[in-house]
């Protein structure tokens, strides 16, 4: 499992102390979550605050865009020279072009899905894609219960993902715990973020640890 913590539940009156230490404790990707206010009904951080997070880390970065106007967001982090750029399907008139525009620039694309939107959304997109991320919370909040009709739609997208393009890989964010992980590997998720169970945590490395399965 390739272990994403979502800087979201961080200290942010200590972001870099944090965001070295996930690093420092084993994590494989910095989850970054980019909110507007208008697609989700909540802001997170902008440019200059990403910029620092991309300081501090010493993974790459899975920026996480839950935003209108997808193109102006990748312009704006595309310097940063992330890992990853991520945005939701629901939001973007053409999901095909943005994929070709982001890899262009040599990040990692991947697309978004909602709890309502199926696997099968993906399915012509997916010879293109890096990633697919299945939201398993509504996107907006950190530290929300996870819902569990996502398990079904990860299978199905495992089954076409095989299919179509193995070395996409599958992501799933949102209510991730010790407790569901291994439940979340065998359905077919590759990559898990997990916010507010890393950041309560006692231990960073341990909390990493345990969701390394
Ligand atoms: C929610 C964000 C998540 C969030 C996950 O919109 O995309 O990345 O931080 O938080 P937890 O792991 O606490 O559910
Ligand atoms: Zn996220």
């Amino acid at each position: 499992m390739i272990v994403a913590p979502s800087v979201l539940s961080a200290d942010f009156g200590n972001l870099a102390r944090d965001v070295k230490a996930i690093c420092e404790a084993g994590c494989d990707l910095v989850h970054v979550d980019v909110m507007d206010g208008h697609f989700v009904p909540n802001m997170t951080i902008g440019p200059v605050v990403v910029s620092a997070i991309a300081k501090a880390a010493t993974k790459p970065l899975d920026i996480h865009l839950m935003v209108e106007n997808n193109t102006f967001f990748v312009d704006l982090y595309a310097p940063l020279k992330p890992g990853y750029i991520t945005f939701h399907l629901e939001e973007e008139k053409n999901p095909h072009r943005l994929v070709q525009y982001i890899r262009s620039l040599g990040i990692k694309a991947g697309v978004v899905l909602n709890p309502h939107t199926p696997a099968e959304a993906v399915e012509y997109l997916l010879s293109d894609l890096d990633m697919v991320l299945v939201m398993s919370v509504n996107p907006g909040f950190g530290g929300q219960k996870f819902i569990p009709t996502v398990v079904e739609k990860i299978k199905r997208l495992k089954e076409l993902r095989d299919k179509i393009n193995p070395a996409c890989l599958i992501e799933i964010d949102g209510g991730v715990t010790d407790n569901n992980i291994e439940m979340l590997r065998d359905a077919g998720v590759d990559v898990c973020v997990a916010g507010s169970y890393v950041f309560k945590h006692k231990s960073f490395e341990k909390a990493i640890e345990s969701l390394k399965v």
